[in-house]
Parts: structure tokens; sequence; C-alpha cells
């Protein structure tokens, strides 16, 4: 009973738009009519700038950081933990109280993945880091990021729970970021740095 609290507790708060919140207040505008129309840290970014995209990355990584400790507490295995981690990223890409119209869930899957088996997350995240700095493209690194990290699962020799709930993630990942793999593929895709309006 415990763990369906904690993981309906989990979708919950994954389910609350940090960047949607974070724009309404500091420019009375929906995240999601501006630049790329993602709710997320990286479009928050792009259209108001360092500070908002900053105070919204900490808030989005650190819901799914919570996510994973509620399961721990309450659940006390690693299914209950993992099954919390996904509930998060799930509330984040298609939240109860914003119409199911939420993010990609990269940053929540940070804090998720870097809380259950943070060696594997941190090999990933600096490639992924290392693609972003490279091409600038932050979708790609998102991508990279959550296909590393199953591999490196596999690699570590983790427990299976992880290596498949890894796998699911990326999945949600690709299922999230389908424009952003054509615009990739065309050349077309948005780079960190390039503006664009409100
Ligand atoms: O984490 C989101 C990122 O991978 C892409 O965001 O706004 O460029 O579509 P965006």
């Amino acid at each position: 009973m415990l763990a369906i609290v904690a993981i309906a507790a989990s979708y919950l708060l994954g389910s609350i738009t940090f960047s949607f919140v974070v724009a309404k207040w500091w420019k009375g505008i929906d995240i999601r009519k501006h630049g790329s129309g993602n709710a997320g840290a990286t479009n928050t970014l792009r259209v108001l700038g360092k500070g908002a995209a900053i105070t919204v990355l900490a808030l989005d990584v650190g819901k799914g950081i919570a996510a994973v400790w509620l399961g721990r507490w309450l659940g006390d295995t690693p299914v209950i933990e993992v099954a919390c981690g996904l509930a998060a990223i799930i509330g984040h890409n298609w939240p109860v109280f914003f119409g199911f119209r939420g993010g990609k869930g990269i940053a929540t899957t940070i804090g998720v993945m870097a809380t259950l088996h943070f060696v594997p997350a941190l090999l990933a995240g600096i490639i992924a880091i290392l693609s972003i700095v490279l091409t600038r493209y932050v979708s790609l690194g998102s991508l990279l990021f959550t296909c590393l990290t199953p591999l490196a699962l596999w690699l570590l020799d983790y427990p299976t729970t992880y290596i498949w709930s890894a796998l699911m993630i990326f999945a949600f990942a690709l299922l999230r970021h389908r424009s952003n793999v054509t615009k990739l593929l065309r050349g077309e895709e948005n780079k960190l740095g390039a503006k664009r309006g409100m």
C-alpha cells in the first residue's frame, strides 16, 4: 500500500511543470507557446535566459531525486525506487495538472538516474556534455545520455531492474524527442545559444 502511495505521489510531483510555473511567474507567459514549445530548462534558457533556466533545471532535477528517495523511504526495495523514478518522469512528460502537455523529461531523468546509479549516469553524462559542447545540440546530448546509461549499466554489471528501467527511460526520451530527431537529420535543430524570441 505504501508503495502505491509513493508511486502516485511521485507521479504528482513529476506533474508539477516547473518551467511553466517559473515562466508564468517570471514573465507571465506560457513557455509551451514560445521557442521550441517544450516545457523544459533548455527552452526556458532560450526564451527567458540563464537565471530562469538554472531555476527550472534545479527544480526538475530535484523532483527526480525526491521521487527516488520517496520510493527508498516508503518502499525500501529497488523496484519501488525505480517505479517512483519512472512515475516522476512520466508525470513530467504527461502532467495531470497541465493537460498532459509536459516536457521531454531529461532534467528529471538526470535526477532519477544519478540517485539510482550515480557512476553509470556520470559516465554517460560526461559524454553527453562533451557532445553538447562540441555540437551545441542539447537534444543530441539528451538522447546520448539516455541511450548510454543503460549501456554503462550493462557493462558495469548492474542488476537487470536498473538496465530495463534505463531502457524504458530511453524509449520515453526517444518518444518525446521525435521532432528533435527529424530536425537533427535535416540539419534544422536549434543550437544552444541561438536565441528564439518570445
Ligand atoms: O531536454 C530537452 C532537450 O533535449 C531539447 O529541448 O527545447 O531544444 O526541444 P528543445
